[in-house]
C-alpha cells in the first residue's frame, strides 16, 4: 500500500481527523491550499443551513515541517463549529443527565435502519452521525494533498457538474481542461451558463416543493503518463479503484468511464480509439470513448469519469417509515439538510480521483522523497519517449 489515509470524526462531534500515510518527503504544502477545496467543497446552490453553520478550516498537526512534509503521516484536524450546539449529545464522556432522546425513526434513502440493526441501537443518531456526508470533508482534504503530489507532475484533476434533476448539459467530447476553468464560479459549477440557471430552477422547484434532486458531475484528469494502475491483478486496475472510490461517496448510485454506458448500444467500430503515430506527436488517438482508460491502465490520453448523485434522501416532507420501538407507521425523521449537494459531491469526487492517482502513482514510481519519485518518473518517460510525449 503506496499511500492510504483514513478518517475519523462524526457529524455533531468535535472535529473530523484525517491521516494520510505515505505521501512523500518534500512536498510544499500548507493549511491555506487546502482550506480553498474545503471552501469549494461547502459551497453549491442547494445547499441547507449546516453549511452556513461551517467554515472548515484545517489544522495540519504532523507530517509537515516548515511547509514542507517530512514523509511521516499527515494528521488533519477539522473542528466542526455546529458541536457547540451539540455539546451534550455528542459527548464522548458519559453524563448523569438522562441520555438525548433516542432517534427511532429511520430516514429512507439513509443508513440509519441497516445501521441500527448491524449495530444493535434503537438510536439511528449512533449511525447517522458517522453516515453523514460531513465526513466526506475529509476526505476533501486527503485529496487536496494527494493533488499536490500529482500537480508536481502536471497532472490536472478538475470537475464540473453535467446534470441537474431533468436539465443537462449537452455532451461532448472532453479534450482539455478549457472547459472546466471557470466552473468554481458558477453556483452549480456548471460550464454552460445557460444551462446552469436552468439548474438553478430545477433546484428552486424542488426545494419549493419541499423535495430534492440529484444529477451528475464529471471529473477528468489531464497530463497522465500511460502505465497507471495495472491489468494484472483485479485489485490493481485503476478503473475498478476509481469506480470504487467515486461510488463510496455518500449519494453517488452509478460510475461511468469514458463513454460508459453509452457504448453498450454502439457496434465495436464505433466504440473504441483507433492508435495512429505521429512522429512529432508520437502515439495519439482521435477520440477518447474509453475516457483514457484500457485494461485498468491510463492510456496516456485523458481521464473521463462521470458520478450520478441520487437526490438528498432528508426531505422537508418527510417520507414514511417504521418506529423501531413501536413498530408503528410514522413520518421519518427530519434532519436539517441539502435540497441539492451535486456541486458538493463533484469537489469530493474530485478529491477521490486525486487521492487514487496520486497512490498510483507511488506505486509505480515509489519514493520517499519527491526528488526520488522525480528521477523515476523522468527514467520511465525517456524509456517511452519514442512513442509517449508529454503535453507541454
Ligand atoms: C456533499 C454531500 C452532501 C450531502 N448532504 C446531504 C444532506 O444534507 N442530507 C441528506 O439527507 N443527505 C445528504 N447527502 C447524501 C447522504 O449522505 C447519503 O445519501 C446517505 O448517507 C446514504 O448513503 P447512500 O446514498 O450512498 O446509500 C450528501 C452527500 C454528499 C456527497
Amino acid at each position: 500500500m503506496a499511500l492510504r489515509y483514513l478518517t475519523g470524526g462524526e457529524s455533531h462531534g468535535p472535529s473530523l481527523a484525517v491521516i494520510i500515510d505515505g505521501l512523500p518527503a518534500g512536498l510544499v504544502v500548507s493549511a491555506d491550499m487546502i482550506n480553498r477545496d474545503l471552501a469549494r467543497r461547502q459551497s453549491g446552490y442547494g445547499r441547507g443551513g449546516r453549511m452556513k453553520v461551517e467554515k472548515d478550516r484545517a489544522r495540519i498537526i504532523s507530517g509537515v515541517r516548515l511547509g514542507v512534509t517530512l514523509g511521516s503521516p499527515v494528521s488533519v484536524l477539522i473542528e466542526n463549529k455546529d458541536h457547540e450546539n451539540w455539546a451534550a449529545s455528542m459527548s464522548p464522556v458519559a453524563s448523569d443527565d438522562d441520555r438525548p432522546e433516542k432517534e427511532t425513526r429511520p430516514r429512507p434513502g439513509h443508513g440509519d435502519l441497516a445501521g441500527m440493526l448491524k449495530y444493535g441501537t434503537l438510536d439511528a443518531r449512533d449511525i447517522l452521525e458517522r453516515a453523514s456526508a460531513r465526513e466526506t470533508a475529509a476526505r476533501t482534504v486527503a485529496g487536496s494533498l494527494a493533488r499536490v503530489l500529482l500537480e508536481s507532475f502536471g497532472i490536472k484533476v478538475a470537475s464540473r457538474v453535467v446534470r441537474i434533476g431533468g436539465v443537462e448539459v449537452q455532451r461532448e467530447p472532453v479534450m482539455d481542461l478549457k472547459g472546466f476553468v471557470d466552473v468554481d464560479e458558477d453556483v452549480v459549477r456548471c460550464a454552460d451558463k445557460e444551462v446552469s440557471w436552468k439548474m438553478v430552477e430545477e433546484i428552486e422547484k424542488a426545494a419549493e416543493s419541499g423535495d430534492s434532486v440529484g444529477g451528475v458531475f464529471e471529473v477528468a484528469a489531464f497530463g497522465l503518463m500511460p502505465g497507471l494502475g495495472s491489468m494484472a491483478q483485479h485489485d490493481r486496475r485503476l478503473d475498478g479503484r476509481l469506480a470504487g472510490a467515486l461510488a463510496s461517496i455518500p449519494g453517488i448510485k452509478g460510475v461511468e468511464t469514458g463513454d460508459g454506458f453509452s457504448l453498450a448500444g454502439v457496434w465495436g467500430s464505433r466504440a473504441h480509439d483507433e492508435i495512429l503515430y505521429e512522429s512529432a506527436r508520437g502515439i495519439e488517438r482521435k477520440t477518447n470513448r474509453a475516457g483514457g482508460l484500457e485494461a485498468g491502465m491510463t492510456n496516456g490520453e485523458p481521464l473521463v469519469l462521470r458520478a450520478a448523485m441520487k437526490p438528498i434522501p432528508s426531505l422537508r416532507r418527510p417520507l414514511s417509515t417504521v418506529d423501531m420501538g413501536t413498530l408503528e407507521r410514522v413520518d421519518a425523521f427530519r434532519e436539517r439538510a441539502d435540497v441539492c449537494a451535486v456541486p458538493a459531491a463533484s469537489v469530493v469526487g474530485e478529491a477521490a480521483v486525486c487521492f487514487v492517482l496520486a497512490e498510483a502513482l507511488c506505486e509505480k514510481f515509489g519514493g520517499d522523497s519527491l526528488g526520488e519519485i522525480e528521477r523515476n518518473v523522468h527514467g520511465y518517460l525517456e524509456g517511452i519517449k519514442d512513442f509517449f510525449k508529454p503535453p507541454e
